[in-house]
């Protein structure tokens, strides 16, 4: 465990705005900063940063809380590892962990990382130092990377020896289990123990986005031809090929500034662009573009560029890339490179300018490219196969998820091809039929299998008491039985938003298991009603004559989210014993309540920044907090009595004649206090005190 105060220490060193502008582009809006928010897909901004709170919070996908939650949502960490990260990049010491405390998984994380960085560094020296990486340095020298360059890299050299590093790793004290599990050794096939992995090889360090290393590259000198050119690291716990993109922890502030990625093949090609001051570079290391890697870009910047050489058969496995970038709502345009070029060899030879120079003559959007290809190939030209080219260019137009884009690329398709546009659409409204049909087959057997598995998990244990609510999935609307309802719960509102897939709202349907079955929608999008949120806003943002009133009308039994009546509870709890009750105290807390206040206070901020003052509206709910606190007390009670109805109406059936009696007395009683709560003005029902 870190200590209390250290995380505190660490929460205060930390810039959440710094912290998070890694990953998202920030605008600033009056106190607060807004942009696209990073965990789902959204074309306007519902993600809001509040550097004087210390929160973040989306009102897309409902994530939110402090820089901590930040850093653990985006990284994939657990809380330790997040406060670890972020106490190494703002300075503070944290006290060396010990292993029982450990969540075992991020203890064989951490291992990692730590045998990779000591590699690194082992590599880094032996390229430097010794005698056996002189022919290395020589290469280096000759390809035009100066010392400098191999710093900033990282670039290292590994030994001909089977035990270098492993010799090595050993006497520094490095676990031989993380030194396996990271990949930097084999085990014997004899099981005799390990060997290196990487032998003679230049060695490229790949980091993540927040600097950590996660893998390495390794390139051969030898003219061997039976030796691979690279070999990458394997799959590991903390390397996972297909989200990788190589270069990106120096190419990360450049893509946002440009707000634009130029993606290359090869580690060389980032090398040389970056050198030649094309910063925005990075490679997928020779695999064909996956979603994963189209999501990490898109943190940073909208627009694509693909870089591709001549050759066709290069060409044809990059189509794919265009298609699952243009699936995640990236702009994609295409440069191609003169015969025999790569951009290393091409920046070498006409430097940053000629590139540049290239770039804005080049360059065309996918469709352009697209079609320049099948003229190419003589398919142009032939009525048959130009049909096809024109249908493979409509499924790639069919994946956008934007509407407007759609209808620009389909007018500019029929220009090109002479098509009118009304068959064309007529052709996409069918493609796109198709692709939606067997997304929610898809849906529905991933729906199907887990709510198999879901009934497999349970039962041994058929007895046990209705499951929990998830708490985010608190609808405020009917139902309010045992199961879970996440489904209907992971359609947030969205205003204006064309950028959701068509199918989302059929998955919806077949998600009533609570299974998140798309990506981009987290399932548990909180659904806390407004009323219960906004007397928890009141009570912390005007204190004690608010907490006052409010205590004296309603108990924690009134709240139904469950997060909302603990942070109610507590805070009547910290009032009376005259502790601090404040937006400020309760951002600065533990979990859950950075997140749940970030929901509470930011939301209301974006109400007013975004809704209001757009119409030139600017609202004066808190001119008198009382009185709002009277209007949300009131759907507090009046959502009260339905539930406590709803309950008595589900013993109803159950229970024996007496009972019966009993019970329709109080569903009476409740219905006539429900009746009277809807009736009364509010400041009759709760008059001051
Ligand atoms: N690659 C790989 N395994 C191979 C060959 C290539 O992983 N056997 C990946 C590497 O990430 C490499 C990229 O594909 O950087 C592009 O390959 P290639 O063009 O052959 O190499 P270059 O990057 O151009 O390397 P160099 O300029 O040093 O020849
Ligand atoms: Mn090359």
């Amino acid at each position: 465990m870190i200590p209390e105060d250290k995380k505190e220490e660490v929460k205060q060193a930390a810039d959440i705005v710094d912290v998070i502008a890694d990953h998202v582009k920030l605008r600033r809006s009056g106190s607060n900063f807004t942009g696209l928010c990073p965990f789902h897909n959204e074309k306007t901004p519902s993600f809001s940063v509040s550097p004087s709170l210390g929160i973040f919070k989306c009102f897309g996908c409902g994530e939110g809380g402090d820089v901590f939650n930040f850093v653990m949502k985006m990284d994939g960490v657990g809380f330790e590892e997040a406060v670890r990260t972020l106490a190494e990049r703002y300075n503070v010491v944290i006290p060396e962990k010990t292993e029982d405390q450990y969540d075992p998984q991020q203890y064989l994380k951490d291992g990692i990382y730590h045998a990779l960085r000591f590699a690194g560094n082992f590599f880094y020296q032996t390229l430097a130092e010794s005698d056996e990486a002189e022919y290395a340095r020589e290469y280096l020298k000759n390809r035009g990377y100066p010392w400098k360059t191999v710093r900033k890299y990282g670039l290292g050299y590994a030994s001909d020896r089977f035990d270098g590093l492993l010799k090595n790793a050993e006497s520094a004290g490095i676990n031989m289990q993380y030194l396996h599990e990271s990949g930097l050794v084999k085990a014997r096939e004899d099981d005799s123990g390990f060997y290196d992995t990487f032998r003679s090889r230049l060695m490229f360090p790949i980091l993540n986005p927040s600097g950590k290393v996660i893998g390495f590259g390794g390139r051969t000198l030898s003219s061997d031809k039976k030796t691979p050119k690279y070999i990458n690291s394997p799959q590991t716990p903390v390397y996972n090929k297909s989200d990788v993109l190589y270069g990106i922890h120096i190419a990360k502030n450049e893509i946002r500034k440009a707000g634009e990625v130029v993606l290359v093949e090869g580690y060389t090609d980032v090398i040389s662009m970056h050198q030649a001051g094309i910063g925005n570079v990075v490679s997928t290391s020779g695999t064909s573009l996956t979603s994963g890697q189209v999501r990490v870009m898109k943190r940073y910047g909208d627009i694509l560029l693909m870089i591709f050489d001549a050759d066709v058969a290069g060409v044809k496995a990059a189509v794919r890339g265009i298609s699952i970038a243009l699936e995640e709502g990236m702009s994609v345009r295409v440069l191609t490179l003169p015969e025999g070029e790569d951009p290393d060899s091409y920046v070498r030879e006409y430097g940053g300018e000629g590139f540049l120079d290239l770039k804005k003559k080049e360059t065309g959007d996918f469709l352009h490219f697209l079609v320049g290809l099948a003229r190419k190939e003589g398919r142009w030209q032939d009525p048959v196969e130009r049909r096809k080219s024109i249908n493979e260019i409509l499924e790639a137009i069919a994946v956008m998820p934007d509407e407007l884009s759609r209808a620009n690329y389909i007018q500019e398709l029929s220009s090109t091809s002479r098509i009118g546009d009304r068959a064309l659409l007529q052709e996409l409204d069918l493609i796109r039929g198709r692709m939606e049909k067997s997304r929610r087959r898809t849906a529905e057997r991933t729906a199907m299998r887990a709510g198999r598995e879901l009934q497999d998990s349970r039962r041994p244990s058929e007895s046990r008491p209705g499951t929990e609510r998830d708490p985010g999935s608190n609808s405020g609307t009917g139902s309010v039985s045992g199961s879970a309802h996440a489904g209907h719960a992971s359609a947030p509102r969205h205003e204006g938003t064309g950028s959701q897939p068509a199918a989302a709202g059929k998955q919806g349907i077949s998600a009533r298991k609570g299974v998140a079955l798309s990506p981009h929608r987290p399932a548990h999008a909180p659904r806390r009603p407004e009323y219960e949120k906004e007397l928890i806003r009141l009570m912390l943002t005007f204190g004690e004559k608010i907490i006052e009133f409010v205590g004296n009308y309603c108990s924690e039994d009134d709240f139904e989210d469950t997060d909302l009546r603990n942070c109610y509870r507590d805070i009547m709890m910290r009032y009376q014993e005259g502790e601090p009750v404040s937006v400020e105290t309760y951002s600065r807390r533990e979990h859950p309540y950075p997140e749940l206040v970030g929901e509470i206070v930011l939301q209301r901020h974006w109400v007013s920044e975004f809704g209001m003052k757009k119409r030139g509206v600017t609202i004066h709910r808190d001119a008198n907090p009382v009185n709002t606190a009277r209007g949300s007390l009131k759907s507090l009670k009046i959502r009260y009595l339905e539930r406590t109805r709803e309950k008595f109406l589900d013993k109803y059936a159950g229970a024996s004649e007496d009972e019966k009696a009993e019970i329709q007395k109080w569903i009476r009683k409740a219905t006539s206090e429900w009746n009277r709560y809807r009736q009364e003005p509010a400041e009759t029902l709760f008059p001051d005190i």
